[in-house]
């Protein structure tokens, strides 16, 4: 090869080993090849060439140009692959890195209504709620608890100020019941709801809040029996604490609004605290067949059709089942309780795993 060709390729090659990008990379190849490069001309150069010499350089170039071609392709696959490694240590995930456990957790509380929900939406019942800031009527009148029923004071209401343009009393709700009143008014029987939301009574220990949780419960429909109110609470703390033997006991009670009334208990030991053994009962909720007064109230015919309602605390419910000793701790927002009460978010309640 003449010296000229061989300090062009020695050249190229030494540029190609330098360059440390596909952009570098670029401009030694359009040097090389391109139209204006010292090979390309020496090629088209050639017809001037007489013919014996032509092929034999002819030969010489394309050689040359081949290998050029050659070691052009191989710099760029060298650069394109440190490129790209470059691009994906950048990127990497350090996976090493410890994720964050605690992005926010479902407060138990919730967590209960979502299980209450899971329970009785299979049973077919929907969720309803209504005003927190009710009045005198919806809480007490309506369900058959007139103005001089114990029960007005009994239940420690907050009163507000103001009152409806027919003159009843504003107040915060003290019990979810004030839903029945709502629903009956709104929807025509066949009716089958569940309300879950929050009470107010003016109380405060280890047991009590002036915010709390219930959930009302309403079937409305014909040939409605003591039966199906037993059968349909029977299944919902069975599966609400996972015990399909727990003793579930029916006890004789009073309400303004049912009649009859019954208090519901469960089987548990006082001493250790387990539900499902011992011999002692524990209160859990409070139900009956709804008065004939409070349908009639609310423009449902009671001959035609019959309907039981049921109550229950969740903070309760919570506390039996989660072993939560003081109600208290439910509403101080301590970030520690929570992380170990808490259940995390995107582990959503479903009937087929189990409550
Ligand atoms: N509202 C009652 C309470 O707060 C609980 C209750 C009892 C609700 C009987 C009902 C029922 O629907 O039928 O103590």
């Amino acid at each position: 090869m003449d010296k000229e060709l061989e300090q062009i390729k020695q050249k190229t090659l030494q540029d190609l080993d330098q360059a440390q990008d596909l952009k570098s990379w670029d401009a030694i190849r359009v040097a090389t090849l391109g139209k204006s490069a010292f090979l390309t001309q020496k090629l088209k150069e050639l017809g001037t060439f007489p013919a014996e010499l032509r092929k034999e350089r002819g030969a010489l170039l394309n050689r040359l140009r081949n290998e050029l071609v050659q070691a052009i392709d191989t710099r760029k696959a060298v650069l394109e692959e440190i490129e790209l490694n470059e691009k994906l240590s950048a990127e990497a995930l350090d996976i090493t890195l410890p994720v964050p456990v605690y992005t926010g957790v479902t407060h138990p509380l919730r967590r209960t209504i979502e299980e209450i929900i899971a329970i009785f939406g299979a049973m077919n019942f929907k969720v309803v709620d209504g005003p927190n800031r009710d009045t005198d009527w919806f809480n007490f009148s309506a369900l058959n608890i007139d103005e001089h029923h114990p029960a007005r004071a009994d239940h420690d209401t907050f009163y507000l100020p103001t009152r409806t343009s027919e003159g009843h009393q504003h107040l915060l709700r003290t019990q979810t019941s004030t839903v029945q009143i709502r629903i009956l008014l709104d929807q025509k029987p066949p009716i089958r709801i569940i309300a879950p939301g929050r009470t107010y009574r003016a109380d405060h220990d280890a047991t009590h809040s002036p915010m709390f949780h219930q959930c009302e419960g309403m079937v409305v429909d014909k040939h409605i029996t003591l039966g199906h109110l037993k059968g349909c609470l029977i299944d919902f703390l069975r599966a609400f604490f996972a015990l399909p033997t727990l003793p579930v006991r029916f006890r004789s009670s009073y309400f303004p609004f049912t009649e009859p009334s019954m208090e519901i208990d469960i089987g548990w030991n006082r001493k250790t605290g387990e539900l499902g053994g011992g011999s002692d009962w524990l209160e859990i909720l409070g139900a009956g067949l709804m008065h004939s007064r409070v349908l009639a109230n609310c423009g449902v015919n009671p001959q035609e059709w019959q309907a039981f309602a049921f109550g229950v605390g969740i903070e309760r419910l919570t506390m039996l089942k989660y072993g939560i000793s003081d109600l208290r701790s439910f509403y101080e927002s301590d970030l520690r309780w929570l992380r170990y009460y808490g259940f995390q978010s995107f582990r959503s309640v479903a009937l087929h795993e189990g409550i």
